[in-house]
């Protein structure tokens, strides 16, 4: 049965990584076709938005979408893949092909996933102006001052709820099944009960129902530590959205950077796929931009839509161009180009 895979190519350099990926995949034969909805600027100037219900349609056809990074217009989109379709779970891999330039002196073995909330926290961007909040009796915890008297200020609402929480908690308990059988849990619980400890009290409400996973839980902070000093220790974890955007972001770094970091948004009867770099917008042009994270994002998807063997055949030959060296891209310590790394993928599929 034939797949359908929209494509948005994103902004600056993105397109140039996500161009090359498509052109791979499409070179499999896979029998997956490929939609193309229009947005950001090029949607403004054809359609007057920036994302017009023609896109929307094209996404909502598809079987999944491809999601090059976006900065500017094209943002909207975003928004619609992520609450739009409802894709709560943001699994981020993060892992050690030798070959790779790392920033830890013995990364071998490196290989764990953060598990993201996608769709709430400090994400809901419920923002305003302190004086707002002023009528309604609001103390702080910590220093004992009404809301009211702290002046000029700002603030922002995390929210945590529950129905949020167990459904990427028990995605997150799901994925340590078909890997080591461990989850790691981690929020501020200390500092944040009411909503940092309600993420955790509902992870422990759900352990009884996974007996065969072993769960462990550590403050946010203590969690990134251990995360750089000791990251083979983990192997699933789950987190609130913001803390997963920033340590996402680190985790990278101890593999190679944000050249590699892909990811998956998935969602009750959607998913979407997107590498969780930026657009990279101060080499663009130059067909230099890393491709790694598209063409395993690409994996990621390939594994969604059934095409399990190609996957995992995609990924490998990832690896084998990593354990080569001969065609990385400046970032990762070589001299070959996003095509000329997309190229040697190819030839080692
Ligand atoms: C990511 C990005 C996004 C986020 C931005 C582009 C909204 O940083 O996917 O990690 O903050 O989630
Ligand atoms: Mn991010």
């Amino acid at each position: 049965m034939t797949k359908t895979v929209a494509v948005i190519e994103g902004d600056d350099a993105a397109p140039e990584a996500v161009g090359p990926t498509i052109e791979l995949l499409k070179s499999l034969d896979l029998n997956i076709e490929f939609t193309y909805p229009v947005v950001g600027d090029v949607a403004i100037n054809d359609y007057g938005s920036p994302f017009p219900e023609e896109a929307k349609v094209l996404i909502d056809d598809a079987d999944t979408t491809f999601f090059g990074s976006t900065s500017g217009s094209s943002g909207v989109a975003l928004l619609y893949l992520r609450w739009g379709k409802g894709t709560y779970a943001n699994v981020r891999p993060t892992r050690y092909f030798p070959g790779a330039p790392s920033a830890l002196a013995n990364p071998e073995g490196v290989d764990f996933i953060i598990v993201r909330e996608n769709l709430e926290d400090l994400y809901l961007r419920t923002e305003g102006d302190l004086k707002d909040l002023s009528n309604l009796g609001l103390i702080s915890k910590t220093s004992r001052k009404p809301i009211a008297e702290l002046g000029e200020g700002r603030y922002a609402i995390k929210a945590i709820t529950r129905e949020g929480s167990e459904r990427v908690i028990r995605f997150a308990f799901e994925l340590a099944r078909t890997r080591r059988h461990e989850l790691t849990v981690t929020s501020k619980y200390n500092m944040l009960p009411e909503s940092d400890g309600f993420f955790l009290e509902i992870a422990q409400e759900l352990a009884s129902e996974y007996p065969d996973v072993q769960m462990n839980h550590f403050i946010v902070d203590d969690f990134a530590c251990r995360l750089v000093a000791n990251p083979r220790q983990f192997d699933v974890t789950v987190m609130p959205n913001l803390y997963g955007d920033i340590l996402s972001d680190a985790a990278a770094g101890l593999v190679g950077g944000l050249g590699l970091a892909a990811s998956g948004c998935y969602g009750k009867d959607y998913a979407y796929f997107e590498s969780a770099h930026g657009t990279a917008p101060d080499i663009v042009g130059r067909n230099i931009i890393n491709p790694t994270a598209n063409l395993l994002s690409a994996a990621m998807m390939l594994d969604y839509l059934g095409y399990n063997e190609a996957s995992q055949r995609l990924h490998s030959a990832v690896v084998a161009v990593y354990a080569d060296g001969d065609s990385l891209t400046p970032d990762v310590g070589g001299q070959a180009s996003t095509q000329g790394l997309c190229d040697a993928v190819r030839a080692r599929f």
